[in-house]
């Protein structure tokens, strides 16, 4: 393809949800993490809208042997869709054939071994090819009401500057060792060039409280860069040791996104997120908000800080 040609707009993004998800068992012994629901929405279906949202119409899942019900949900169902039919349950019809828009085709790669992000990312190589294209992990929910969704914001950021973009946040320096950290230039706006990145660094030697949120877009670079990184923090192939080596040959920027992140691959950022959207919800939020009160009345809580 000659340059003037190169797609400069994502169209594909990558999903890596070949992870255990340990922190919820039991219930991850079956139900992959990422299936986990906020009210009624599994995680991944947030994240799959917000792809298509941004443009995306090539969705790449990288799974693991075990994780046939994520196939299965994008899958099309059809003695379910025969029976809501004969039902009349047009409503909930609708629901599950929406799960992907027509023109949206999924795709399922196995990362045959738990090597990391940046592996699993590498997994995803030959549907990419040589365009730019997204990364967003499930956990991290973004939540921006009645806005733009995080991913098409650094999308339409990316298209008018060319660079490569990084979902970024402030976090508590206490934290640091959760994250990957970057150091940056100063920021016009919402983006500023990250001269530097590191995985999980300890507090004391952290570059920055800046942290990385699971939303890239990325030039198709990274892929020879991850074919050569060698396993780093936690002993796996990195995604962030990657990104050091493509912000020495090209531009990559830290976007501060407009929304609020929950961090679903925890307890709390999964109780906070069913909160929150349920305090939100167009049916549930009276009566969420009543069960919420009449919750603390009876545990006698008067004062919560
Ligand atoms: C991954 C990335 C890390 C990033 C985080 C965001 O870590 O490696 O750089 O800050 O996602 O959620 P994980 O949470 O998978 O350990």
């Amino acid at each position: 393809m000659s340059p003037a040609a190169k797609q400069t707009r994502i169209r594909t993004a990558v999903f890596p949800v070949a992870g255990l998800g340990t922190r919820f068992l039991p219930a991850t012994k079956t139900v992959p993490k990422e299936m986990l629901p906020i009210i009624d929405k599994p995680l991944i279906q947030y994240a799959v809208d917000e792809a298509v949202e941004a443009g995306c119409d090539t969705l790449v899942f990288i799974t693991n042997r075990y994780k046939h019900a994520v196939a299965d949900y994008f899958d099309k169902a059809y003695e379910l869709e025969q029976k809501l039919e004969r039902a009349g349950k047009f409503e909930q019809l609708d629901l599950i054939r929406n799960v992907l828009p027509p023109n949206v085709r999924a795709v399922f790669v196995t990362q045959a071994e738990a090597l990391g992000l940046g592996h699993a990312v590498l997994c995803a190589k030959a549907i990419v090819g040589d365009q730019p294209f997204a990364v967003l992990l499930p956990d991290d929910l973004i939540w921006n009401k009645g806005g733009t969704g995080a991913l098409k914001q650094m999308a339409d950021a990316a298209e008018a500057t060319g660079a490569s973009m990084i979902a970024v946040q402030d976090v508590p320096r206490e934290q640091t060792s959760s994250y990957g950290i970057v150091a940056t230039e100063s920021f016009e706006s919402r983006q500023g060039r990250i001269s530097g990145i590191v995985e999980k660094p300890e507090p004391d030697v952290a570059p920055s409280t800046l942290a990385v949120v699971g939303r890239y877009v990325l030039s198709p670079r990274i892929f020879d860069l991850l074919e050569s990184t060698k396993p780093g923090a936690g002993g796996e192939i990195q995604l962030t040791d990657a990104i050091a080596g493509l912000l020495k040959q090209e531009p990559v920027n830290a976007y501060r996104f407009k929304g609020t992140r929950f961090d679903c691959g925890t307890h709390i950022g999964l109780i906070e997120a069913t909160i929150r959207y349920a305090l939100d919800h167009e049916k549930l939020s009276d009566v969420a908000m009543r069960l919420m009160q009449n919750a603390l009345d009876e545990l006698g809580v008067k004062d919560i800080h």
